[in-house]
């Protein structure tokens, strides 16, 4: 099999975050502020990663902005050729800090957004003040022109504000605005009784989704990520496991996508052992779910095979215990069951307080 090589890389700078939302996506256990990686390897990294064929670079955390160093990095990525992408919730950014990041050679702002309101967001990403903050940096990066994407993580205490969220993304100066259905990985899983969308909340979301972006076409493109559990089949999970792109952690694990450290039989090699184009092209972890000879029945014959190749390893792991099963979410599933009775779990009793990412949030 030709293995190409990764076009994107996720450098995950930090696990340091001011906010504390309750679908974190990072490792239950986080990466310690001195055992990260320092501004020379990263500088390397990009280098290393530029010369595999890497095209595009999500600067990402945790919040990248609490990296003192992210201007010399933004830099390094700049001075390697990469285009690149700053993953943010905006708190740490000021209009200096902004101005220093586009002079250094950011192309493109990714901002997140946790709800169309202070008590909404703030409540959502419990930090309290980190909505007036967002705003104040939304408005630099549109006073400045700077190409900037709305990721809006949806889920059962957001998802009926859709039509705000839209409206918002304009006022904002997005050009891109994605709609994205927490997925339930790491601390997301401890909360999904309180994220889960219901069935209906779901089917209007696509519905409303698919005319916003009929009616704006040309001003603002939307991306739908639905929740995966009422999906039909399972999406390709990073495009298949380490066919487009790559992570590194912030203390220099090299993965195929960010929740595979969950899986205990694989080992992950670092920027510190192995230059990164061995550990794409050669490790044991990045070629176990490669392609489709790998695959479990029913997967192996089915149509869709070169489609999904799947679906997700993490959440096979997470759903049917095991790592190299069928995706559960998809209906051909001999494990869907498990996929119903969470659904059937996760609306049935008070589910009204979230669990949060680190500490108590404000009230
Ligand atoms: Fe995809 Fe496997 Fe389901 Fe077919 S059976 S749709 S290949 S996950
Ligand atoms: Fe790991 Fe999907 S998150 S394969």
């Amino acid at each position: 099999m030709t293995v190409p090589p990764p076009i994107a890389l996720l450098a995950e700078l930090t696990h340091r975050c001011p906010l504390a939302c309750p679908y974190c996506s990072n490792p239950l256990q986080l990466v310690r502020k001195d055992h990260e990686l320092s501004t020379s390897v990263w500088l390397d990294v990009f280098q290393q990663a530029a010369q595999l064929g890497v095209l595009q670079l999500h600067l990402s955390g945790g919040e990248p902005a609490a990296r003192p160093d992210l201007v010399e990095l933004m830099q390094g990525a700049r001075d390697a050729g990469l285009y690149t992408n700053l993953i943010t919730s905006g708190i740490g950014l000021t209009p200096r800090r902004i101005g220093q990041l586009e002079d250094a050679g950011l192309d493109h702002i990714q901002l997140s957004l946790q709800g169309t309101n202070a008590d909404l967001a703030d409540w959502v990403g419990g930090y309290k003040g980190g909505f007036d903050r967002k705003m104040q940096v939304a408005a630099e990066i549109k006073a400045r022109g700077i190409p900037l994407t709305v990721n809006a993580v949806m889920h059962r205490h957001n998802l009926d504000d859709l039509d705000r969220t839209i409206e918002m993304a304009q006022e904002l100066g997005a050009r891109r605005l994605e709609v994205a259905c927490v997925q339930f990985h790491g601390w997301a899983t401890k909360n999904r009784g309180m994220l889960l969308p219901t069935r209906e909340q779901t089917a209007e979301t696509k519905r409303k989704v698919a005319e916003a972006a009929q009616r704006l076409q040309g001003i603002l493109a939307i991306d739908f990520v639905p929740p995966d559990y009422y999906a039909e089949y399972p999406k390709a999970c990073m495009g298949g496991w380490g066919s487009a792109g790559v992570n590194v952690t912030p203390e220099g694990k090299v993965l195929p996508c960010h929740a595979a450290e969950t899986i205990p039989h694989l080992q992950f090699e670092t920027v510190k052992d192995r230059p990164l184009g061995d550990i794409w092209y050669k490790s044991a972890a990045f070629n176990a779910y490669r392609g489709t000879e790998w695959l479990p029945n029913p997967c192996k014959s089915c149509d869709r095979k070169e489609i999904d190749f799947g679906g997700c390893r993490c959440q096979a792991l997470a759903l049917a215990g095991d790592a190299n099963a069928t995706d559960p979410v998809c209906s051909r599933a001999p494990g869907r069951a498990a996929v119903d009775a969470v659904l059937a779990a996760a609306h049935a009793g008070d589910n009204n307080e979230f669990t949060y990412r680190i500490a108590a949030p404000p009230k």
